[in-house]
């Protein structure tokens, strides 16, 4: 399969305040922590992992909305991880990358209608300005994601949470990307709604043949959505796979317990699935020590002293744990 983005020993690490002493040695919250990944054309891969663990700071390095404190980021083999992300705005790739936000139902300009929303990338991003061509591709766009043409002239406050998420989804398709990062695209939405978008996302991938970063809490809509899953554990990939390998016979410790904690069916909705526990911090965090130790019951010595690394167990698939 062909490479689309490829990342390679990426860090980001956020300045922490100091607090009390002026000349405190400086710290740093390690949000994402030397994480390589590739993502292949057409190729959907999930990303999980508890709340604050690094997922959205990935996302936004991967669209190149913020810098890379460390580390390397290829798209379509052009080199664009040094690349400032204000400049990032002016480069062809910045059209074939587009991103879903998390807070998407919210994102939405309040001012804006519809078809402005959308209008807005095939303005800025392709430099469309006849209004003839603009209104054709906008009534494309809102066909693609099942919005009916009336609602074009609404504005955010006017339309249902499924609405607004058709409408992030159009304006995310307007440049055509290759690659489209979801991050928790539907996590603001009803359930039954949620279903929808899920169906529509789906089917956009295999019609426009995009490729997928997918965040999501929601372990079922995983394995559900995507070919390969990567799972986070505070700023590093703990492991990574095929779907179907990694639900079947999760190997890290971590994943094992996630998998575990997902709703079966007739057991009630979705849920955050956490293991028991709190993590440790992300701040300057020991390189000699695994994440997880502490809250791992399989944890010993070793884990104490030497941070694992990723090994492969089997096809494809690779762990970061010293009891596999
Ligand atoms: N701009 C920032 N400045 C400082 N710290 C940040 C910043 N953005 C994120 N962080 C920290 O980086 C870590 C990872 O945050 P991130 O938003 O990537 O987590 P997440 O996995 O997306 O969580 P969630 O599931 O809650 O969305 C957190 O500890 C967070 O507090
Ligand atoms: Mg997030």
């Amino acid at each position: 399969m062909t490479e689309l983005l490829r990342i390679d020993s990426l860090e980001k690490y956020f300045p922490v305040a100091a607090t009390g002493r002026t000349r405190a040695k400086p710290q740093w919250l390690h949000a994402v922590d030397d994480v390589s990944i590739s993502i292949a054309q057409g190729e959907s891969v999930g990303l999980v992992g508890e709340s604050g663990c690094g997922k959205s700071t990935l996302s936004r390095l991967a669209a190149r909305l913020i810098d890379p404190t460390e580390g390397r980021i290829w798209f379509d083999g052009q080199d664009i991880g040094n690349i400032h992300a204000h400049k990032f705005m002016r480069v062809p790739a910045r059209r074939a990358i587009q991103m879903v936000f998390q807070d998407s139902v919210t994102s939405l300009n309040p001012r804006f209608t519809a078809r402005d929303t959308i209008a807005e990338p095939l303005k800025l991003l392709l430099g469309l300005r006849d209004s003839h061509a603009l209104n054709t591709r906008i009534g494309e766009l809102a066909e693609q994601v099942g919005l009916p043409q009336e609602l074009l002239a609404r504005y955010p406050h006017q339309l249902s949470g499924g609405q607004k998420a058709r409408v992030n989804i159009a304006r995310a398709l307007a440049s055509n990307p290759r690659l489209l990062i979801l991050d928790e695209p539907t996590a603001a939405l009803d359930v039954s709604v949620q279903a929808i978008i899920l169906k529509l996302l789906a089917d956009l991938r295999t019609r426009l043949g995009m490729s997928y970063l997918f965040v999501s809490h929601d372990l079922n809509v995983v394995r559900l959505l995507c070919d390969r899953v990567l799972v986070m554990y505070l700023g590093k990939v703990v492991e990574l796979g095929p779907a179907e390998d990694l639900f079947r016979t999760p190997r890290h410790p971590y994943t094992a317990e996630l998998i575990a904690a997902i709703p079966r069916l007739g057991g009630g909705g979705p849920q955050r699935a956490v293991p028991s526990g709190e993590p440790r911090s992300p701040i300057d965090p020991s390189p000699d020590e695994c994440r997880f130790y502490g809250r791992c019951a399989q944890s010993t010595e070793r884990c104490a002293q030497q941070m694992p690394e990723l090994a492969a167990v089997s096809e494809g698939h690779r762990v970061a744990c010293w009891h596999t």
